[in-house]
């Protein structure tokens, strides 16, 4: 297949071009190389060299059509990431990730490119799934600012407000998106459900965990938290770990995060559906600062206690139905994907 990546020069975008390469399709690359991203006065990062690259804005119409002549499918990870610095970001988020997803989607539409798949991620389900002691499976309650000063970190029953349980989450849990980069990542999903509802075309929204390997860049506001640890270790500060540090995550290696992809890129049919892309083995906040610390032979992570309203607090999924239907499974390791990352390059 030929295959145009959107923002194929960013940390998932390059991997997934590269294993598609490997993996015998044709590649084109776009991507606008961002300053939030790649740094102001951004040249082509060298580990591009083997890709076609047109550099330009997915918002812009003529530079769509250029880039998806003779394509047959599209990758599309280009978006502006990360929880932000705040609500000043709103438009910037919007005006990246929805009005150029559905620039996008129209000009798929005009070229009669019918297949997709859309980067999306797990914080379209805001928290993740709880269960109360006493009424089952609930929908959490967004937690009070109270509650965080308090150092009362877990997310309470809306019907007794009793600390609730976390756990596992399937595709189809309720979405609740808590910040602004959720929401417009939910919009690109039902933009891509319209999409392919009105041409017959297939749209697969991958729902990203926690992404971290090679290439991740440096620590920044729009950063995730394993580049954030990573870069104080390499600056031989103590990670930072906020609320008690019990928070769950799912850490999935970005090469595993390319062959979900490549995976999804082979699957048949037309509508829309959606995939956790996770390891199903997570670990706390904690524990992933603790193990990269002793990697690195850096100081001791330090449990601040501090919180951010935005985040959530676990968010555990399940990988069931990207395992059955695209015969997807995360092949590396917590402990091996951290080694390596505790010594890989971050991006500048
Ligand atoms: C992250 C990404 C999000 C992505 C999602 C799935 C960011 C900011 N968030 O969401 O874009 O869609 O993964 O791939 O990139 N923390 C600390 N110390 C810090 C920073 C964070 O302890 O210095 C804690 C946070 O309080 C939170 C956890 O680490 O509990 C994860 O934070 P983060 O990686 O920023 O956000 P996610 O919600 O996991």
């Amino acid at each position: 297949m030929r295959v145009l990546v959107t923002g194929g020069a960013g940390f998932i975008g390059s991997h997934a071009a590269d294993l598609l390469a490997r993996s015998g399709h044709e590649v084109r690359l776009l991507d606008s190389l961002l300053a939030a991203a790649h740094g102001d006065g951004a040249a082509r990062p060298g580990y591009l060299d083997d890709h076609e690259l047109l550099v330009g804005d997915v918002r812009d119409p003529d530079m769509l059509d250029r880039a998806l002549r003779g394509v047959d499918a599209v990758c599309h990870q280009a978006a502006m990431v990360g929880l932000g610095v705040g609500v000043s970001d709103m438009p910037d988020y919007v005006s990246h990730n929805d009005l150029g997803a559905a620039a996008l989607l129209a000009a798929m539409a005009r070229a009669d490119v019918g297949r997709l798949v859309l980067a999306s991620s797990m914080v379209v389900y805001g928290e993740g799934r709880y269960s109360c002691a006493r009424h089952g499976v609930v929908r959490s309650r967004p937690r009070s600012p109270d509650d965080l000063r308090g150092g009362i970190f877990d997310p309470r029953c809306p019907h007794c407000d009793g600390l609730l349980e976390p756990g596992t989450v399937p595709e189809d849990t309720p979405t609740d998106p808590r910040n602004t980069y959720a929401a417009t990542k939910l919009a690109q999903e039902h933009l891509a459900a319209a999409w392919a509802r009105d041409t017959g075309g297939l749209a697969v929204a991958l729902r990203y965990h926690n992404v971290y390997g090679p290439r991740m860049p440096r620590d920044t506001p729009y950063a995730g938290v394993a580049s954030i640890f990573r870069s104080a270790l390499a600056r031989g500060e103590a990670p930072r770990v906020f609320e008690d540090g019990a928070q769950r995550r799912d850490f999935v290696h970005v090469r595993d995060v390319a062959a979900a992809n490549v995976a999804a890129l082979a699957r048949d049919g037309s509508g829309f559906e959606a995939y956790n892309v996770c390891s199903g083995q997570p670990h706390t906040i904690g524990d992933m600062a603790g193990t990269l610390a002793g990697i690195a032979h850096g100081p001791d992570p330090v449990v601040t206690g501090q919180f951010r309203l935005g985040d959530v607090r676990h968010v555990v999924a399940s990988p069931k139905l990207a395992r059955d239907e695209l015969g997807f499974r995360a092949l590396i390791g917590f402990d091996e994907g951290m080694a390596e990352f505790a010594t890989a390059p971050l991006r500048d």
